[in-house]
């Protein structure tokens, strides 16, 4: 079998307590690897010293495969880009691996990774969703939920059905599939990157593997990920969708459809004197049938449903109950709360989260997709 030249991407910022470790960990697996394997640390220079244990290492001959990196901290995204552009223009690598400094992604692993990919995988994903796979016992409520909804953005909005483990940190890609990315497209600096790169090889026809790993708490320094690393993870799950699917653009647009609808009814009703009460709900109704008309002979009219027409109705007219009494009792809890708001502004404030409940629940249930390839 061939031999590989494999970099193990290790982005770093404040990992002054890890970073030496790490490298000696990495290096006493490689022993047992066949693969030409490097380590490139790709730190934006950390106040804390991390590049200079780094480059204490170099001067040991045995780690004459540790290449340093360094630049400005933009983000672990923009960390991740400038690593792989050094590793396959400068390193000539067959293969990087991207891998958290901090111990979270044991070493032990690499090599799994690694023949998982050489099996005839293009992009392995140490994963913490797939049977075998874990997440740290001690993680709390929040964290999991955290974990938890990160992946249901990436496989539901996103639109990474197939994948258990979108968020993943710990993969091994082959660079000829990377050399057909332009990274720019991408536009993401942050933990968004993980997402946005998984995406942009499965569109490209990538072969994708999921090996399971255990994920490990670091003891060592802390997370970096923040606040608006969450906010550009959610917007450009959103980006995603939006420009990979003409499902949810015309889903959109018939979305809007039903807010003009919805509140067109409602406010000519007011004008013919009907209490807000009973225009609210019948302006609701009015638009979840247009809505359902559309979306049945517009969005989702490709989709190979198995479901006669007469069942698509009945799943149909149940979801329209769900969102009505969504919507209507926003209309009703914000009328009560905020009694000084004209009510239009209520009865629109209950069309967002009936839109979703809507859209999810429709696409997922009545306008469900027949087993085999889908758009
Ligand atoms: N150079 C550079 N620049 N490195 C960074 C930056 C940055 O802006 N931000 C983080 N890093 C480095 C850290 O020093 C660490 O080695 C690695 O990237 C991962 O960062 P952590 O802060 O430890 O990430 P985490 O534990 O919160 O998140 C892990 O799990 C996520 C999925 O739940 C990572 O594996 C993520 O990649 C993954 O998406
Ligand atoms: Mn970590």
């Amino acid at each position: 079998m061939t031999c590989l030249k494999a970099v193990v991407i290790l982005p770093t910022y404040n990992e002054r307590n890890n970073i030496g470790s790490i490298i000696d960990a990495l290096q006493a697996q490689f022993q047992h690897m066949r693969h030409d394997m490097h380590i490139l640390v790709v730190d934006d220079n950390s106040p804390d010293g991390t590049a200079d244990i780094v480059r204490l290492k170099q001067t040991d001959a045995k780690n004459a495969n540790v290449h340093l990196l360094m630049g400005q901290k933009a983000g672990l995204g923009a960390a991740y880009i400038r690593g792989m552009m050094h590793s396959m223009d400068a390193l000539k690598a067959d293969v990087v691996f991207e891998m958290d400094a901090d111990f979270s992604h044991k070493p032990e692993d690499v090599p799994r990774l690694m023949a998982a990919l050489v099996e005839g995988a293009d992009f392995v994903i140490g994963s913490r969703y797939v049977k075998g796979g874990s997440i740290p016992k001690e993680w709390g409520l929040l964290r999991r939920l955290n974990s938890l909804g990160g992946n249901i953005v990436g496989r539901y909005v996103a639109g990474l059905y197939g994948i258990r483990d979108c968020t993943a940190g710990f993969r091994a890609i082959r660079t000829p599939l990377l050399r057909k990315i332009v990274f720019e497209d991408l536009r993401v600096q942050g933990y968004a990157f993980q997402v946005a790169l998984l995406h942009k090889a499965a569109s490209l026809g990538a072969t994708i593997r999921e090996v399971p790993v255990d994920f490990i708490d670091r003891t060592e320094g802390e997370s970096k990920l923040g606040i608006s690393d969450i906010v550009e993870f959610i917007l450009n799950a959103w980006w995603i969708r939006l420009h990979s699917s003409k499902t949810f653009i015309k889903f959109a647009i018939v979305g809007l459809s039903g807010v003009i609808v919805n509140l067109g009814v409602f406010t000519l009703l007011l004008q013919a004197g009907v209490n807000k009460y009973l225009a609210s709900p019948i302006s609701i109704e009015v638009s979840i049938i247009t809505n359902f008309l559309l979306n049945n002979y517009w969005t989702f009219r490709w989709r190979r449903s198995q479901d006669h027409v007469r069942i698509k109705g009945l799943k149909f007219n149940m979801v329209s109950l769900v969102s009505l009494l969504v919507s209507y009792s926003t209309f009703v809890t914000l009328s009560m709360l905020f009694p000084e708001t004209p009510p239009t502004v209520h009865q629109l404030a209950g069309i967002a989260p009936a839109m979703l409940i809507n859209y999810f629940l429709n696409s997922y249930w009545t306008f469900k997709h027949a087993p085999g390839p889908g758009k």
